[in-house]
């Protein structure tokens, strides 16, 4: 992912990349070649303490987000654009936000498919009452937490970015997976009602073979986002019947990661507020590890979240779940 933001970050008029630290020398090597950076470490703090930054880009698996964004907001630098998922817990989760306030830098995640043409199109057409009144935002994922964390950020950027009240699910995980280090349920299904009145409602499970999808249902139509073509399918005011909307581009791009770093750099430089602000990407996150944590209490879940861990992580840990390991993938 680092080399898809080093890509956006040059695609921006007057950005210049200084500087990359990466705890492997021969991955931080290889992207200091292929960037012609001058400046290469294999300590990030050291690169912090060192260098002149005006925006740092956190790449690394989610443990390391909150570590990274709170030493790197401490240094001074501008603003923090950080991968998605936030972080692996919920407290982490705060904690990140509570210093790029407190140190007033501005802090973005990933979510990096808000700026596809079928979510700004799907967009466009709610905003401007082509389905009525928006009621239902459901979704289907293979996890809430890894690829979930993009369409729960969908489905708040859809939904006015209204927050959640309460959340309510449970999970099933027979067998251990991690994805980028993190637990992921096997299955799950929840939802939960947004503070404007809108019903949200996920479904998890691996076994769909990695595909996610959106419906956006309102009073007077319907609008379904696939992955695979035709990816946009809507039933507007006054249609009788779903119908294809052509898209110029597929559910991935391409360009996306680049219209990312394009609205945070021009947000820094404008003086206003990335649609990437960790304000938006906090709700989501909060939504995720609320239907963790509905499952371990096995019941409704009323926000804001009082717990600070990853409740399906203490679940395995605490041996209240026993998923058997993981098989390993066969040569
Ligand atoms: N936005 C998206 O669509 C999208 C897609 C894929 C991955 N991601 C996210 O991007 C993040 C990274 O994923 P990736 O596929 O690039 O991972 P990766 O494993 O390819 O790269 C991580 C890099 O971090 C380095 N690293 C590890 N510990 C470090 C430390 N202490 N200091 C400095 N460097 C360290 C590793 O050596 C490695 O080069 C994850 O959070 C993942 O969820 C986002």
């Amino acid at each position: 992912m680092a080399h898809e933001h080093a890509n956006g970050y040059l695609a921006m008029p007057g950005v210049q990349l200084v500087a990359c630290a990466d705890l492997s020398r021969e991955n931080a090597d290889a992207f200091a070649a292929d960037f012609g950076l001058s400046g290469v470490y294999t300590h990030y703090p050291t690169m912090l303490r060192k260098e002149k930054l005006d925006i740092i880009s956190v790449c690394t698996w989610p443990h390391l987000h909150a570590p990274m964004v709170i030493a790197a907001a401490k240094s001074g630098v501008k603003a923090i654009h950080c991968e998605k998922p936030m972080a692996d817990s919920w407290g982490a989760s705060l904690k990140m936000a509570e210093a790029a306030k407190k140190h007033r830098v501005r802090l973005t995640f990933n979510h990096q498919r808000r700026f596809g043409a079928p979510f700004q199109t799907a967009l466009r057409l709610i905003k401007s009452g082509k389905i009525g009144k928006l009621t239902h935002l459901e979704s289907y994922v293979p996890n809430i937490y890894d690829m979930g964390t993009h369409w729960i950020d969908l489905m708040g950027m859809l939904n006015h970015e209204s927050p959640a009240l309460w959340v309510i699910g449970q999970l099933d995980c027979r067998t251990l997976r991690r994805v980028f280090g993190a637990p992921v349920e096997g299955q799950g299904i929840w939802q939960w009602l947004y503070e404007n009145g809108v019903h949200g409602l996920i479904s998890a499970g691996s076994q769909m073979g990695g595909k996610a999808s959106l419906r956006a249902r309102g009073t007077e139509g319907q609008i379904d986002i696939n992955w695979d073509e035709p990816v946009l399918h809507a039933k507007l005011r006054g249609m009788s019947k779903m119908k294809v909307i052509p898209l110029k581009e597929n559910i991935h791009g391409p360009g996306f990661v680049a219209r990312a770093m394009a609205d945070v750099v021009k947000a820094i430089r404008q003086g206003k507020t990335s649609q990437l602000s960790a304000e938006n990407a906090l709700k989501t996150t909060e939504i995720i590890f609320g239907c963790y944590e509905s499952a371990r209490v096995r019941g409704r879940v009323d926000l804001p979240l009082k717990i600070r861990d990853n409740p399906l992580e203490a679940m395995i840990q605490s041996g209240q779940l026993r998923p058997k390991a993981q098989p390993k993938p066969k040569k």
